[in-house]
């Protein structure tokens, strides 16, 4: 089973490709509606309607290595598969929302996975942009912003292996902690 973080980093590396500059990423477990939403917003070049229907067609790619495009489809495969759906909505030249519900407690349901991975992947893009990435469970939140790391670290890149390293250890963390959360909240909802 595929871990929900790499469909993921599929859908913000399209994002990438599409030259946004930001790319917010919200990952959120529902318990009380049993929903995990996960939502992809960035501010790249969007597609024309008529293109973003035909774009959950798995044969639809602007790719030259290989003829088929398959990060939508699949996403949107497993979230119907998960009883929910996928949504896109684009608008040329403002960006990109995907939006994706799926049942949480479904037996198919994967898990979310190792976002540190996919938030450091992006950030070594050839094309990199900024990254809002906000996880919540229930009524808890946490946020992490390259623009505000930024200002923090001044001169010193994001791409430094230090910090990076740093931005990975700091993500599984809180990740950890809300994976465990979401299990005990499991737990005392049943
Ligand atoms: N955020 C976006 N902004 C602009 N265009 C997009 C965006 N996301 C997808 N697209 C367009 O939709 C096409 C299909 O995307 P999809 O992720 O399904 O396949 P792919 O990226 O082409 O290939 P794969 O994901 O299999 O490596 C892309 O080639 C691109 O033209
Ligand atoms: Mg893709």
């Amino acid at each position: 089973m595929r871990e929900l973080s790499l469909h993921i980093l599929d859908v913000a590396e399209n994002s990438l490709r599409a030259g946004a500059s930001l790319v917010e990423i919200l990952v959120e477990e529902d318990i009380v509606q049993n929903k995990v939403i996960i939502k992809i917003l960035d501010n790249g070049c969007g597609m024309e309607q008529e293109y973003a229907a035909k774009v959950l067609d798995p044969f639809i790619t602007e790719r030259t290595t290989r003829t088929v495009g398959l990060g939508l489809p699949m996403f949107a495969a497993i979230a119907t598969h998960c009883s929910g759906h996928l949504q896109l909505n684009s608008e040329p030249n403002i960006g990109t929302e995907v939006l994706v519900e799926m049942e949480r407690d479904n037996i198919d349901r994967p898990p979310i996975g190792d976002m540190a991975s996919t938030i450091v992947s992006l950030l070594c893009h050839d094309n990199p942009a900024d990254i809002l990435y906000r996880r919540v469970v229930e009524k808890d939140e946490f946020v992490f912003d390259t623009r505000e790391l930024k200002k923090q670290l001044e001169e010193i890149p994001l791409t430094e292996p230090s910090v990076l390293n740093w931005i990975r250890e700091y993500i599984f963390e809180k990740e950890d902690y809300y994976q465990r959360k979401g299990a005990s909240d499991n737990e005392i909802n049943s």
